[in-house]
């Protein structure tokens, strides 16, 4: 039996005749403000819909997603840890997201599941409407994994003087530049890897960065990539610190308050990418304001 048995994680398309139904899945899930998010935009702009959780268990993302769609599910957004799963179920990529080798959202055209990935999109969108220019830029990435690959690409059409990818394993960083060294070209952008460690080394970090983003999954337990040596040398107080983790002051942004930069945690990036996502569902023309969504979740 395939169907979705309802229940409060679970979003069961069919159980919502003539809604168009959408969904996010991970695991785990309840605690996503992504329904408050999407509920907050189909206000917005007076869109008929329903959007929901769906709760799956590891392996089960293919078999889950089938389901959903086979009931007449629209659309899903995807989350840890099934970006990837969702990327081979997809049966058609866009370009950005073969590029940052994870779909955060999927959704149907002509009878094809279609993956895209919002995140990068997302993350640039929030940094440059908190006043902060990319475009000649020196930015320093914290990561190598895939929330950092999801980001690079968009990085990188925002035009900065030069980004390096600083990660605890380096060999996982120069993995990254290589994948991104000809986009990198293509735009000009000087890109670079080191580990954490060598940003302590006034060879690597001659002048602080305009931009720093920690893309690690440091900032989920308490502590910072960086070193305070490294803090010290990366941040001046004209840096802007961005954290992709959200709801908390991380270490990571202490380090970068008490050498006087500006921080910002992650909210607006999962307001921004989720934006990305449901002018992808409904349409280019539907009018939506973020800004406002990630006021009111503030408050
Ligand atoms: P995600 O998809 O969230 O990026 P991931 O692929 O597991 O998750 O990657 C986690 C990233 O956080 C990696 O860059 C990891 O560094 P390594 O590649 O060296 O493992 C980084 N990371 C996790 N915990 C960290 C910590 N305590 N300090 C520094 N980096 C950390």
């Amino acid at each position: 039996m395939n169907s979705i048995h309802t229940h409060d994680l679970h979003t069961d398309p069919s159980q919502f005749p003539g809604v168009d139904v959408y969904a996010v899945v991970g695991n785990p899930i309840a605690h996503s403000k992504s329904p408050a998010i999407h509920q907050r935009f189909a206000k917005q702009s007076k869109q008929v819909m329903h959007y929901g959780r769906l709760q799956v268990e590891l392996g089960g993302f293919a078999q889950a997603a089938k389901t959903f769609f086979g009931a007449g599910g629209k659309g899903l957004n995807v989350t840890v840890p099934f970006k990837l799963d969702a990327q081979s179920f997809a049966d058609v990529l866009s370009p950005r997201a073969e590029l940052a080798g994870a779909v955060n959202t999927l959704y149907l055209h002509n009878g094809k599941v279609c993956g895209d990935n919002t995140d990068g999109a997302g993350l640039v969108r929030d940094i440059l409407a908190q006043g902060v220019r990319i475009k000649g830029a020196r930015v320093l990435l914290l990561g190598a994994g895939g929330a950092a690959r999801g980001v690079i690409g968009p990085l990188l059409e925002q035009l900065p003087q030069q980004l390096v990818i600083a990660n605890r394993s380096n060999a996982k960083a120069q993995e990254l530049v290589a994948l991104f060294t000809e986009k990198a070209q293509a735009h000009h952008v000087g890109i670079a890897s080191c580990d954490l460690l060598a940003l302590e080394d006034s060879a690597m970090t001659p002048q602080a960065f305009d931009l720093v983003i920690n893309a690690t999954a440091a900032g989920l337990g308490d502590e910072s990539p960086l070193t305070k040596v490294a803090a010290a040398r990366v941040f001046v107080p004209s840096s802007f610190a961005y954290e992709m983790v959200y709801g908390k002051t991380t270490a990571f942004m202490q380090q970068a308050l008490h050498q006087g930069a500006r921080v910002s945690d992650g909210l607006g990036m999962l307001v921004e990418q989720a934006a990305d996502a449901f002018l992808i569902w409904r349409g280019p023309d539907v009018s939506i304001d973020p800004r406002a969504v990630l006021l009111e979740l503030r408050r």
